[in-house]
C-alpha cells in the first residue's frame, strides 16, 4: 500500500517546528544579502523600515500559509483544492511547485560553492592568493565544467537523503541539530569580527541610521528581501504547516520565526562588516561579497583558515535547511497529488531539480551563450521564481485568504476553533486585505516594469 494512505506525518515538538520552519527562512539571503542592502540603505534606518514591513506584512502573510496549510493538511496545491473546493486557487500551489524547481536549481549551485569553499578554506587553498588572484580563482571555479556540478550533486544528495527519512525523523531531526549550529558558529564569527581593530566602522555601515539614504525604492527591496528571506509566496510554509499539530499557535509560531530570521540576518551583518571595514575594503554584495572578498578577509586574519572554514560551513548548513524545505514541497506535492511513495517521488524530484541545476551551473560557463532577454539560464530562473513568480504567489494568497478564503477558516485555524484567543484579529485583518496587497503589489509592478526598463 502506497505511503500517503498512512496516517499524515506530523513535527513532534514545537521546538521542531521552530527549527524547520526558521530553517527554511534563514539561508543565502540572510547572509550575503541582507547586511550589503541594509547598509547600502540608511543602516538602522534600514532596519526599521525592514522590521516594519517583516510584521506588517511578512508575519500575515505567514499566518496566512499557515492557516491553509494546516487546515488542508496536504502539500501547497492539495491545501488550497481542500480550502476553496472547486476553485481553481489551486494554481498557486501549482505556480510553487515550479517555483521549488527553479529555486533549487539556482540556490543548489551556489550551496554547491560553499562546499568547495569549506574544503579550500580548510585546507589552507587560498594562501598568498591577492585579492586579484582571489577574483581569478572564484570566476575560474564558477565556468569549469566539472567542479561545480560535482558540488552541487553532493548537495542535491544530502538535501534527498534528509528528504527521504521523512518528516519527523528526517527535517525536524536534521534541522533541530543544524540550526542552534548555525547560531553557535554565526556568534563565534561575530566575536571574531568585532573584536578586530578598527572593526566599528562596520557596525557604523549597518547600523547607523541615515535616513537621507532611505528613497522609495529603500521600501521596495524591504518588502522583497522581507518576502524572500521568509520563504514566503510559493508554498514552503503551507507544506510545513500542514505538518504542524492542531494544538499549534500559529500568530506566535509566525512572529517567532519572523524574528529569528530577522535576528540571524543581522548577526550577519555583525559577522561580516566590522572584518570588512578592520581590513579597508570596499563591502560588496552577492557571491562576490561571500566568495572574494571573505576568503581575502580570512587569508590575513589570525586564525583565518580555521574561521574561513567555520564561515563556509555556516553557508553551507545555512543552504541546507533551505534546499530542504524546496524539495520537500515538490515531495509532497508528488506523492500526495500524484499517488507516488515518498522514495520514488524525492527519487524523481532530485532527479529532476538537479538536471534543470546543471543547466543553470553552466550557465555561468560553457552554456554562457544560451540567453533569453539578455539573461543566462541560472539569472532566467532566479529573476523569474524571486521577482516574478514569488510576489504573485504572495499576492495571490492574501487576496485569497483577505477577500475570499472565509473569515470562518481563518478564524478557527488562528484561534485552533476556538481554544486560543485572538485580540489581534483586527490587525491582522488589515494588513491581509490591505497592507499587504498594496505592498507586494508595489514591488511586484516595479520589478516587473521598472527595473527592466533599465
Ligand atoms: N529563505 C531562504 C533564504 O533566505 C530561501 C528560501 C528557501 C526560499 N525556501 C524558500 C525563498 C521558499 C522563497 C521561497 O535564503
Amino acid at each position: 500500500m502506497s505511503d500517503n494512505l498512512k496516517a499524515r506525518e506530523c513535527f513532534g515538538s514545537k521546538f521542531g517546528i521552530i527549527a524547520a520552519t526558521a530553517g527554511s527562512a534563514v539561508g543565502l539571503g540572510n547572509i550575503w544579502k541582507f547586511p550589503y542592502v541594509a547598509g547600502e540603505n540608511g543602516g538602522g534606518a534600514f532596519l526599521i523600515i525592514y522590521l516594519f514591513f517583516v510584521m506588517a506584512v511578512g508575519v500575515p502573510v505567514m499566518m496566512s500559509e499557515f492557516a491553509i496549510g494546516r487546515r488542508g493538511q496536504r502539500n501547497a496545491y492539495g491545501s488550497f483544492s481542500v480550502v476553496a473546493p472547486g476553485k481553481r486557487w489551486n494554481l498557486i500551489g501549482l505556480m510553487g511547485i515550479v517555483a521549488a524547481f527553479f529555486i533549487l536549481a539556482f540556490y543548489s549551485a551556489v550551496a554547491g560553492w560553499t562546499l568547495e569553499y569549506m574544503v579550500s578554506s580548510a585546507t589552507n587553498g587560498f594562501a598568498g592568493q591577492s585579492s586579484h588572484d582571489l577574483e581569478n580563482t572564484f570566476s575560474a571555479f564558477i565556468a569549469n565544467p566539472i567542479r561545480p556540478v560535482v558540488w552541487q550533486m553532493v548537495f542535491m544528495i544530502l538535501t534527498a537523503l534528509i528528504i527521504l527519512a521523512g518528516v519527523s525523523k528526517g527535517i525536524e531531526k536534521y534541522t533541530k541539530l543544524l540550526m542552534p549550529l548555525l547560531l553557535l558558529f554565526i556568534i563565534v564569527l561575530c566575536v571574531r569580527s568585532v573584536t578586530l581593530e578598527g572593526g566599528k566602522s562596520g557596525l557604523a555601515f549597518l547600523f547607523k541610521p541615515d535616513f537621507s539614504k532611505v528613497t522609495a525604492k529603500t521600501f521596495l527591496y524591504a518588502v522583497g528581501q522581507a518576502f524572500f528571506s521568509l520563504s514566503l509566496g510559493m508554498g514552503a510554509l503551507i507544506t510545513y504547516s500542514s505538518y504542524f499539530g492542531k494544538h499549534e499557535n500559529l500568530a506566535s509560531t509566525a512572529v517567532s520565526v519572523a524574528l529569528s530570521d530577522t535576528l540571524i540576518a543581522i548577526l550577519a551583518g555583525v559577522m561580516i562588516f566590522p572584518a570588512v571595514f578592520a581590513f579597508g575594503i570596499e563591502p560588496s554584495s552577492g557571491p562576490s561579497l561571500v566568495f572574494i572578498t571573505l576568503p581575502g578577509i580570512f587569508q590575513k586574519m589570525f586564525g583565518g583558515g580555521f574561521f574561513g572554514s567555520i564561515f563556509f560551513i555556516l553557508l553551507a548548513v545555512a543552504a541546507l535547511t533551505s534546499t530542504i524545505s524546496l524539495l520537500e514541497v515538490v515531495v509532497a506535492f508528488f506523492s500526495e497529488e500524484l499517488k507516488m511513495t515518498r522514495r520514488k517521488a524525492t527519487f524523481i524530484a532530485t532527479i529532476a531539480a538537479s538536471i534543470l541545476g546543471v543547466f543553470a551551473s553552466l550557465s555561468l560557463g560553457i552554456m554562457k551563450g544560451v540567453t533569453l532577454f539578455g539573461k543566462n539560464i541560472f539569472d532566467i530562473l532566479d529573476y523569474s521564481a524571486s521577482n516574478v513568480m514569488l510576489p504573485l504567489g504572495g499576492l495571490l494568497i492574501v487576496l485569497f485568504v483577505g477577500w475570499f478564503g472565509g473569515k470562518k477558516m481563518l478564524k478557527a485555524e488562528l484561534s485552533n476553533e476556538g481554544e486560543l484567543k485572538t485580540k489581534y484579529y483586527p490587525y491582522f485583518n488589515f494588513a491581509v486585505k490591505f497592507i499587504a496587497p498594496v505592498a507586494i503589489a508595489a514591488v511586484f509592478i516595479y520589478c516587473m516594469f521598472w527595473e527592466s526598463l533599465g
